[in-house]
């Protein structure tokens, strides 16, 4: 497969053509960003850590049934990945509060949810990604309710897959954010599964381990990225 031009650079990955039909690279970036992109910095080592993290997952998650745009990883920072047109959603689950969801309700962060649960928000930086329900994505036509179905029912299956898995290695899973695209047919999990997109939390200690460390300014950043990949014991 040969890299031809690029089609894209987003906040933390590129994404270039291929002379093979639907299949695009995506190359990840060190640069790191926060709060829309106002915060920016540099996080060393993860483009290589989320590039082979995402793809460790997306491997476990396919066996257990959820499609993914995963094809081939190509380097330390450059898989081979189906050409989707993205859903501009956010699909967000969480099952313990943290983040905006500790914010908007006035909670303490770190109290465990009676049941997961899920939200969307819409893929619309100019607007803060706004937090929205399912009748406003169909309504404003950006999927249908079948596609919502089959999307909330991958995004629940990632959570049971994920929790299980982070917590063999002695993580918490406390929320995630996931994306998928329409690929023909079908709608598939796109885009990537890494501590960027995750808040992951040592069981014991419940020290966080994901880019809350870069957003707030916890200090050793590289380190929790560094120890999540380690745990996860990629050859
Ligand atoms: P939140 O609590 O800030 O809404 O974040 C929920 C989850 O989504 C958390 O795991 C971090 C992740 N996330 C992203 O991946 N991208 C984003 O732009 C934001 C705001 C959150």
């Amino acid at each position: 497969m040969t890299k031809l031009e690029q089609l894209y650079e987003g906040k933390a990955k590129k994404v270039y053509k291929t002379d093979v039909e639907d299949v695009l690279i995506v190359d990840y970036k060190d640069d790191a960003t926060a709060f829309n992109g106002e915060k920016r910095g540099t996080i060393v080592g993860k483009g290589v850590i989320n590039n082979r993290m995402s793809n460790y997952i997306m491997k476990q998650l396919e066996k257990e049934g959820v499609p993914t745009h995963y094809i081939e990883e190509l380097s330390d920072r450059e898989t081979a990945v189906k050409k989707v047109q993205i859903v501009p959603l956010e699909v967000i689950i969480r099952n313990v509060s943290a983040g905006s969801f500790a914010k908007k309700l006035g909670m303490e962060e770190g109290k465990k949810l009676l049941c997961p649960t899920l939200e969307f928000s819409y893929k619309d930086d100019a607007l803060g990604d706004p937090m929205i329900n399912s009748s406003y994505a169909r309504a404003l036509g950006l999927a249908t309710q079948e596609e919502i179905d089959t999307i909330s029912k991958y995004a629940y299956k990632v959570n049971e897959v994920m929790i299980k898995y982070f917590e063999s290695i002695g993580i918490e899973l406390i929320d995630f954010k996931i994306e998928f695209g329409r690929y023909h047919d079908q709608i598939i999990l796109a885009d990537e599964i890494s501590p960027d997109t995750c808040r992951l939390w040592d069981i014991k200690t419940r020290e966080k381990l994901d880019k809350d460390r870069f957003r707030r300014d916890l200090g050793n950043v590289e380190d929790a990225y560094q120890e999540v990949f380690k745990r996860l014991g990629i050859e």
